[in-house]
């Protein structure tokens, strides 16, 4: 069963294949509305979204489907104490393929272990979001006409942004991208992204705390929020919350053709006279993200049984009873499931679930 937990769970032609299916859509809407009749998609949201439920609701009705499921997790039996592997169990026998937004991080991939549908994770807490790097995909290739070869600069919350971490995972599958990483101290980008990613699939990055400074090289500046609700320490938030903002100012130290990305919601780091330079691709980029999840959606039902297209091969997880997930955050640490590790970069031991290092 093909499953989407992380953007790795997608080899890089079905990546390419979605993004081209999505420009099919674009060009020929008429010819997809009835692909999904009489199908249903469950959005199961346990954590707050507008763009991400609303956008998968949208692109199933465009493509004559139906939805069902919850966005608030206390209307439903997970009030009483549900796990996530029961829900789905349960949810998989009203619906066609599940959408799932979680707090816990690993939770979409536990649900993906029981469920008889495909389970999309629509971001796990801190950890993944590999549907808003499908539309990052399809808007960087609109935008500039490809993908191949570009700079590109995150900017903010780069610890605690999920998109970021996933957006990464995927552009390291294409050819010369550089990759500039724009953060204080206090909000770098997570060293297994560096070292599993980026080192290993070769891809050029450094880090700055300027903006300024790396504006000028970039062709896509990728803005995000600080994650309020991730921090533990209120003051840490307090003293990083305004880092980076980016004004009319610094746009004018920008390329021409650079395109200026955030998966929103934005709360302050980007102000609105921004909004009305051509470069501002945000909005577009919302509706992108329906298009490219109805590519999505028709991809995975057509793919659902289809061997060649199964999930990428693992090596076997560690089960050593010595070794702890300290991460409050893994699906590990609040529900009872079986600790499992995997050997990564370095000789580092991190956590199947979260990729929290262990050892
Ligand atoms: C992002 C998310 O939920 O991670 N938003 C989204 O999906 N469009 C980014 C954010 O919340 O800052």
């Amino acid at each position: 069963m093909k499953h989407l937990i992380d953007p790795t769970d997608l080899t890089k032609e079905e990546i390419d294949q979605i993004v081209a299916l999505a420009e099919d859509i674009i060009a020929h809407r008429e010819r997809y509305q009835g692909s999904m009749a009489h199908k249903k998609l469950a959005t199961l949201f346990y954590e707050p979204s507008t763009r991400t439920r609303l956008s998968f609701t949208a692109a199933m009705m465009e493509l004559g489907g139906n939805v069902l499921g919850f966005s608030n997790p206390q209307n439903s039996s997970v009030s009483k104490g549900e796990t996530v592997q029961d829900t789905v169990r349960v949810v998989g026998c009203f619906a066609d393929i599940i959408a799932m937004r979680h707090p816990i991080e690993g939770a979409p991939l536990v649900a993906s272990e029981v469920s008889r549908v495909p389970i999309i994770n629509a971001g796990d807490g801190s950890h993944s979001h590999p549907t808003q790097t499908l539309t990052d995909l399809l808007t960087i290739k609109r935008e500039l006409g490809h993908i191949d070869g570009i700079t590109i600069g995150f900017c903010g919350d780069l610890r605690f942004g999920r998109t970021v971490h996933s957006l990464i995972k995927a552009l390291s599958r294409y050819k010369d991208i550089k990759v500039v990483l724009i953060a204080p101290d206090e909000l770098r980008l997570p060293d297994y992204i560096k070292q599993d990613v980026c080192d290993k699939m070769g891809v050029a990055y450094r880090e700055t705390d300027s903006l300024d400074d790396a504006i000028p090289e970039l062709d896509v500046l990728y803005m995000t929020r600080v994650q309020k609700e991730r921090f533990l320490d209120e003051d840490e938030f307090d003293r990083v919350k305004d880092s980076f903002v980016l004004d009319a100012r610094r746009m004018a130290l920008a390329k021409e053709k650079m395109a200026v990305l955030h998966p929103l919601p934005r709360v302050n780091e980007i102000l609105t006279e921004v909004d009305d330079d051509p470069r501002a691709a945000y909005f577009r980029q919302v509706e992108n993200g329906k298009l490219v999840r109805m590519a999505l959606i028709i991809s995975l039902m057509e793919w659902k049984n289809d061997p060649a297209h199964g999930m990428p091969e693992h090596d076997a997880p560690i089960l050593n009873p010595a070794l702890h997930c300290t991460n409050p955050k893994c699906i590990c640490n609040n529900e009872k499931h079986e600790s499992r590790f995997r050997l990564a970069e370095n000789g580092i031991t991190r956590c199947w679930y979260c990729d929290s290092k262990v050892r």
